[in-house]
């Protein structure tokens, strides 16, 4: 078993943190029930996704060092949907509509700050 004194683990924390390709990391829901329950997809995700990938592209945000947007399943949060989590931070999102789509990348990623009206704990 490894054992971290706090200098230490901040460091580690540091160099990981450094080492990222990118310095926002989108993960948006995309998934699909086929039983007919509740799911992201029925809310509109995969237009929402892809105004989110085609919005950062437009304000030059997309690329290494910068913000990633990327499909992923179900996030087990399918109560909330449509939801996306951003990394490093693991801020979690519902968006209704493209605007609160703009609000996020313009205020989280542009401003650094949380869209709190829009998070979901
Ligand atoms: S279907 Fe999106 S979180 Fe489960």
């Amino acid at each position: 078993m490894l054992i971290f004194d706090k200098r230490l683990k901040t460091q580690v924390i540091y160099i990981i943190f450094k080492m990222s390709h990118y310095k926002y990391h989108l993960f948006f829901c995309l998934n699909q029930r086929e039983n007919g329950n509740d799911c992201c997809a029925q809310h509109n995700a995969k237009g929402l996704f892809e105004h989110a990938k085609l919005r950062c592209k437009e304000l030059g945000l997309a690329g290494s060092g910068k913000v990633r947007v990327n499909k992923a399943g179900c996030l087990d949060r399918c109560e909330h949907g449509p939801v996306m989590v951003v990394y490093p931070e693991g801020i979690w999102y519902t968006a209704i509509d493209q605007s609160d789509i703009d609000e996020i990348i313009d205020t989280h990623f542009v401003k650094g700050q949380v869209v709190d009206r829009l998070r979901i704990d």
